[in-house]
């Protein structure tokens, strides 16, 4: 049996393969209400997200999804209490030094966007750590927004472009769509076609603002740690009731 024939008997019989999304991001809202509903601290809602966007990433390399992107830190969630923020990098750390041997099983190439100078050394090495090691891999393409601001983003790109025009490297009449993807955190990513988010807000939150520019959203009011296999199946077959004209007719 064939890779390809696995995804297909895997894959709900109501999904069409031709039309699954090849990208999804996700913004995973909703962890510390769960925490609270369940009289416990809000970290544990974290925790319990960790395993959901596991089964998430899992899930979409058996149904023939190439790539998966996840926001776990915003620029903005540095206001939040030092406790949390502690956690967090804490458990983005763990789970990296955890979870590495597994990636390479099954050939996830792991990736962070954001700016990641700012986060704690050891978190960078071990950012830096995973990136190389399953940079050759051949599966599902797993990007982990961490500090990552779309507008900050968008300003560092305009930086090192104006700093390249600056230098002679770039003429002005150059710049177009295609080079400023490339100075983009997410360059040589496709952009997403499924932007899913839980807990029923209906923006962005500074998430992949230039990226976002045709992809489609769609947003459950389900909170991150309760969003199963069967959350992300309704999700996908609201997206194939889309119909996508990037703006045409
Ligand atoms: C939003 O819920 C969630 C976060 C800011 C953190 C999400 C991070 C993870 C699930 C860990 C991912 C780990 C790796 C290694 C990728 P919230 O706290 O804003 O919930 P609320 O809206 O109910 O307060």
């Amino acid at each position: 049996m064939t890779a390809n024939s696995t995804v297909l008997q895997l894959l709900p019989a109501d999904l069409q393969r031709e039309r699954l999304p090849r990208h999804v991001a996700v913004i995973m809202d909703g962890n510390g209400r769960w925490a609270k509903r369940r009289g416990m601290p809000r970290i544990m809602g974290h925790r319990r997200g960790v395993d959901v966007l596991k089964d998430l990433l899992r899930c979409c390399r058996d149904w023939g999804i190439e790539a998966l992107t996840a926001y776990a830190f915003s620029t903005e969630n540095w206001g939040r209490p030092l406790e949390e923020v502690e956690f967090l990098m804490m458990l983005f750390e763990r789970v990296l030094k955890q979870e590495l041997r597994e990636m390479m099983q099954e050939k996830v190439r792991i990736r962070f966007v954001g700016n990641l100078h700012a986060l704690p050394l050891s978190l960078q090495a071990e950012i830096e750590r995973a990136v190389e090691a399953t940079a050759n891999n051949s599966g599902i393409q797993f990007t982990v927004a961490t500090n990552y601001g779309g507008r900050q983003e968008i300003i560092q790109a305009c930086r090192s472009i104006a700093e390249k025009v600056q230098q002679g490297l770039i003429e002005p009449e150059q710049i177009d769509e295609a080079l400023f993807e490339r100075h983009l955190y997410t360059a040589g990513i496709c952009d997403p076609d499924l932007l899913i988010r839980t807990s029923g807000e209906m923006r962005l939150s500074n998430f992949l603002l230039w990226q976002m520019a045709y992809g489609e959203l769609y947003v459950t009011n389900t909170l991150w740690p309760d969003f199963d296999r069967n959350e992300f199946h309704q999700a996908l077959c609201a997206y194939q009731q889309r119909d996508r004209r990037f703006g045409k007719l």
